[in-house]
């Protein structure tokens, strides 16, 4: 993380202790603290501190929408875990597993909540705001939707590029909108940063498959197996069916028999034999070029920080 996007995430963590001074049953905020003080880079919210700094915007209104799509991040994580059957998030046991099922479902539900009451403290433009912040969530639930959906199917990337701009890509896209429209009219910058949002979002879900097969669980604090056990379509398998159609369907079948560690170590082999590793990065490539052409049209101040910012999460580790 750089050093501004590090600042932003400090000043946010600060925020966020206030409101663990809440008082109410512990049966749901016992997890949700749990959850919320144990770490995430929280990239969303330092997104929309840093570009409401750049733009002069009021702080409390950006501070309330860094609230408002953090929270609704850990609610589509805590709710994710439970439908992908994770054991692990930050290092640390997910709510399912450490409490129960039920647990997770309602602090799940009060993340939720949590969300649109900060959204709707912003004061300024707050209407359009609030529309697009509830639009969001029903496209999260689509890319989840078609997550699930594509464990029992052989999708081919452009299938993957619809679940991934869905469930990971608008969250993106409305935190480099949000500090647009608080700050006023101006459809065409508007325009510019959703894309740059939206390509954004896409190019981390990408890396997010591609970290999940490239390191070890400790690295990335969350489970290395539940894409293999699950049967989940990730950017690799999608490239693999496409460039390789029946040799790739062959490949699966040679292996469904065999433990998932054993599979892990198979599938990665044959995906860096046939360079599908390759294809994934050409992907990332396409969609970087596409983000740095539209920085290219942004007002000059803006340039070389978002340039910076967006380069630090393109090569992260984590
Ligand atoms: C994880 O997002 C979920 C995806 C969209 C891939 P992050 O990697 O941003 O989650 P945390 O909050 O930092 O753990
Ligand atoms: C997470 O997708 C996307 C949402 C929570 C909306 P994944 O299931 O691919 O991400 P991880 O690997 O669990 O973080
Ligand atoms: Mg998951
Ligand atoms: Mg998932």
């Amino acid at each position: 993380m750089n050093d501004n996007l590090h600042f932003y995430k400090t000043r946010f963590e600060s925020e966020l202790t206030n409101f663990f001074s809440q008082n109410g049953p512990k049966y749901l905020y016992d997890p949700i603290k749990y959850f919320m003080l144990s770490g995430g880079k929280r990239l969303r919210p330092s997104i929309v501190l840093f570009l409401g700094d750049i733009l002069k915007n009021n702080p409390d209104d950006m501070m309330n929408a860094a609230l408002g799509v953090e929270f609704l991040h850990c609610f589509s994580l805590v709710h994710d875990d439970i439908m992908d059957e994770d054991d692990l998030r930050h290092n640390q046991e997910t709510i399912h597993k450490k409490w129960d099922n039920a647990s997770a479902v309602l602090s799940g539900d009060g993340l939720g909540a949590l969300g649109p009451i900060y959204i709707s403290k912003i004061e300024k433009n707050t209407l359009e705001i609030l529309r697009k912040y509830n639009r969001v969530i029903l496209e999260i639930c689509e890319g989840q939707a078609y997550d699930m959906q594509f464990e029992n199917q052989n999708i081919v990337s452009d299938d993957y590029i619809l679940m991934s701009s869905k469930k990971t890509g608008v969250l993106f896209q409305l935190c480099f909108e949000i500090p647009i429209i608080n700050n006023g009219d101006n459809s065409e910058l508007l325009e510019l940063f959703s894309l740059i949002g939206l390509n954004l979002g896409i190019i981390f879900q990408i890396q997010d498959d591609v970290l999940e097969i490239d390191n070890h669980q400790t690295e990335i604090g969350k489970s290395i197996f539940s894409d293999i056990k699950r049967n989940k379509k990730t950017i690799l398998t999608s490239l693999a069916f496409e460039h390789l159609g029946e040799n790739w369907l062959d490949f699966q079948n040679s292996i469904s028999q065999h433990p998932h560690s054993l599979k892990r170590t198979m599938l990665i082999q044959y995906l860096k034999d046939k360079k599908v590793d390759v294809l994934a990065r050409d992907k990332v490539d396409f969609y970087k070029n596409k983000v740095f052409e539209n920085v290219k049209e942004l007002p000059k101040i803006f340039q070389d920080p978002i340039k910076e910012t967006i380069s630090l999460i393109i090569r992260r580790k984590k």
